[in-house]
């Protein structure tokens, strides 16, 4: 995701936001143990403000773009439960932050954020993240489409998000502040066929109701 200045990010002022959700404390960062055993990872929606110091630790530490905390809390307020997180035993390591929002009839998928820190990558968790969080947005029925963007350079997220099936949409010129090209990824998915009943039956509607207007009103 670009920092940029969102305008409902802008729209929620300190003071409002303070009220809303109190102050953010630090978590101090843990280290993570030689050997990491799967009975001792999980995944979790984010549960509220008290998971908020987490993200920010992590997408502070691990992205090259800085949020306010403004943005952090647009997404995590607006969209709950489209954000997860990854643990280690009580050590959260991971998360991913996405929104949903209509796009032309249907919903789109957006993943803003996605990190796992250095000593847990390689171990199928950024990829589990992104899994839970397309599940989580199909649930409602009308998602077609989810998209991100990464940096041309970041050959590790390129290559997972290829491995789920997302394509490369288009090239963004120096989208990111330090001055580095971007690719808007995208991830097709199928609708229902009862979905797609409904959206040829407007689709008939529309080209009606047109021709209507261009035999009887012209
Ligand atoms: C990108 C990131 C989230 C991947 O997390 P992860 O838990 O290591 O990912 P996974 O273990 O699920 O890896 C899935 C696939 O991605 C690819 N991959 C991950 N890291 C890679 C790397 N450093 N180099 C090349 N490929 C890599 C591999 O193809 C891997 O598949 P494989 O296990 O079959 O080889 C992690 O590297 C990260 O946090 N990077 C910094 C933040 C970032 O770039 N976020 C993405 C912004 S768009």
């Amino acid at each position: 995701m670009k920092a940029q200045t969102d305008s409902a990010v802008a729209a929620l002022s300190s003071s409002d936001a303070e009220q809303t959700f109190g102050t953010v404390t630090a978590v101090t960062p843990v280290e993570p143990p030689a050997q990491i055993s799967a009975e001792d990872v999980s995944l979790r929606q984010y549960t509220g403000e008290r998971d908020l110091p987490h993200v920010m630790r992590l997408i502070d530490n691990e992205l090259s773009e800085p949020y306010s905390i403004f943005t952090y809390r647009y997404f995590l307020h607006t969209w709950p439960k489209l954000c997860f997180l990854a643990f280690h035993k009580q050590h959260c390591f991971g998360t991913v932050v996405c929104k949903l929002e209509p796009h032309q009839e249907l919903m789109r998928g957006y993943i803003a954020m996605l990190v796992v820190e250095k000593s847990f990558r390689g171990l199928g968790i950024g990829t589990k993240l992104v899994k839970v969080a397309v599940d989580t947005m199909m649930q409602g029925g009308d998602l077609d489409e989810v998209v991100l963007e990464a940096e041309v350079s970041n050959l590790g997220a390129l290559s997972l998000y290829t491995n789920l099936g997302f394509i490369r949409d288009k090239r963004l010129a120096r989208y990111y502040m330090n001055g580095v090209d971007a690719f808007r990824l995208k991830l097709l998915l199928p609708l229902s066929p009862e979905k797609e009943e409904e959206l040829a039956a407007a689709q008939l509607h529309r080209v009606q109701v047109s021709l209507w207007h261009m035999y009887f009103v012209n």
